[in-house]
């Protein structure tokens, strides 16, 4: 007999706790715990009462296994993401803020595939019928052979897959509205998630269809956010973006067929997200207009060099603390390297606001960005303008030096591609890199201020 009982469970990270509480001590959320009724395993599996179980086959692990296949959409930048493309009997969850673009991009997809035979199954849980032909139609994509169904319970969903020939890709829009007539939780809490999720990854696995489920991003913890299926799935895709901006993100963060980190980039516009196959031309800004503030990062992003524009302003501040505000780069790095700045080049700046920004709304991780970070706020303090043409990337230590990152030559060449001919990099030593680039190589933060100053018309002094 299965017995139910009552726990408290985080709507953000999916903590179990014997109480109510207003604050989540696990992921330090508020307001995201909520009451769920449990199902208890039935007796039957409890300690001895166990069934007696099957002996596996144990293997070494070398051994012939073939490379998956791979189910491509012709969409290059969502195939480079994928590793290759989808794999048949795998789970992919596809999170992201709701507005931004998602469907879109799942439904371009699906079309994609069709037209290349595919059997595609789009299942809506948010959206009526009719909304998904009006995008459809908008995206000129009504005549793809993309089968339809506005469907929420999830075993009428399995039932609904299990006619006809079997699909090779389905969609699941989206899995917090899928509930599990088997847990007596509402939809969209943590139970109803886990139930539904499991139903059809297991579905995915047993009929070789490759699932994609769609999953909200949300701060208030209303409905369960997408990480606690994380785990459950094979591949987690996150779709990324300022809506302001018109170009959207497509991030893997884990993925067991391809590499992680590897990202593709689309611009949304009339037509639906269209693929950019240059981004370092769109993230690069108005470099042909330098002004002070500005210096261009070599960045790697997955297997890809991408240069991005890195924005600064350095003004003096008229309050007690002064502002520190970073857009696109993490605030705590940027104070260690005006730390450094100030200890290790005696640059003063704790009398000024800070403010960085990173072009066109991507988000940079990458310590490398140190040194383009720093030349930027260099630039802004001094009114110097980094000469054009010029590509920064080091990593900045502590102790003021400059320590050279990985992947230089393919950071230097993607320059080169775009017409940059100067970069300024950490010190190689006697490996100097083996690019046509005239590059400055600098061994402390000293070195670089030295650099900024000498290229400054002495509007302002820095140190
Ligand atoms: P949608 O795919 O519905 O987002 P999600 O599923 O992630 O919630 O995208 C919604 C936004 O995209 C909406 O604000 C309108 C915009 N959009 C365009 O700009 N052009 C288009 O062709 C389409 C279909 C949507
Ligand atoms: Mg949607």
């Amino acid at each position: 007999m299965a017995k139910s009982s009552h726990s408290f469970v985080c709507q953000s990270c999916g903590a179990h706790s014997v109480k109510w509480s207003g604050h989540c001590d696990a992921c330090d959320s508020w307001n995201t715990i909520i009451e769920e009724k449990l199902e208890a395993p039935a007796s039957g599996a409890k300690g001895s009462g166990l069934p007696r179980g099957r002996v596996a086959k144990l293997v070494d692990l070398q051994g012939e296994s073939a490379a998956p296949p791979r189910i491509l959409s012709g969409i290059a930048e969502l195939d480079r993401v994928t590793g290759g493309g989808f794999v048949p009997g795998s789970a992919v969850l596809i999170g992201g803020d709701p507005g931004i673009g998602k469907s879109t991009l799942l439904l371009q997809a699906l079309a994609a595939l069709g037209n290349k035979g595919e059997r595609v199954i789009y299942v809506t849980g948010e959206e009526a019928i009719a909304q998904v032909r009006l995008r459809a139609a908008r995206l000129g994509l009504a005549d793809a052979p993309v089968l339809l169904a506005a469907e929420t319970n999830v075993s009428d969903i399995i039932a609904t897959l299990n006619e006809g020939d079997v699909p090779s890709v389905v969609v699941i829009d989206s899995v917090q509205t899928v509930w599990s007539p088997a847990v007596e939780a509402a939809p969209g809490t943590v139970s109803q998630l886990k139930a539904g999720s499991d139903a059809l990854v297991r579905y995915a696995k047993s009929k070789g269809t490759c699932v994609l489920l769609v999953g909200h991003v949300t701060k208030d913890g209303q409905i369960a956010g997408p990480k606690v299926i994380e785990h459950l799935v094979d591949t987690v895709l996150y779709f990324e973006g300022d809506r302001g901006h018109q170009f959207r993100i497509l991030r893997a963060v884990k993925n067991r067929f391809g590499p992680t980190d590897e990202i593709g980039v689309f611009e949304m516009g009339d037509g639906g997200l269209a693929e950019v196959t240059n981004p370092s031309r769109l993230f690069m800004g108005q470099t042909e207009r330098p002004a002070p503030g500005t210096a261009v990062f070599a960045g790697i992003e997955g297997t890809r060099p991408l240069l991005v524009e890195v924005q600064a302003l350095v003004s003096p501040s008229s309050l007690g603390t002064p502002r520190r505000t970073a857009v696109g780069w993490d605030t705590t790095r940027l104070n260690m390297i005006l730390a450094v700045l100030e200890a290790r080049a005696g640059v003063a700046l704790g009398q000024h606001d800070v403010y960085l920004n990173v072009a066109g709304g991507l988000r940079l991780k990458e310590p490398a960005a140190d040194l383009a970070v720093a030349a930027a706020l260099l630039s802004s303090l001094s009114d110097t303008i980094i000469p054009h043409g010029t590509v920064l990337f080091g990593e900045i230590a502590l102790s003021g030096a400059i320590r050279p990152v990985g992947q230089t030559e393919p950071r230097l060449k993607e320059a080169l591609k775009l017409g940059l001919g100067h970069a300024v990099i950490a010190d190689m030593g006697d490996k100097p890199p083996k690019t046509g680039i005239d590059a400055k190589q600098v061994s402390t933060v000293a070195d670089l201020v030295a650099w900024v100053a000498s290229r400054s018309k002495g509007l302002r002094r820095i140190a």
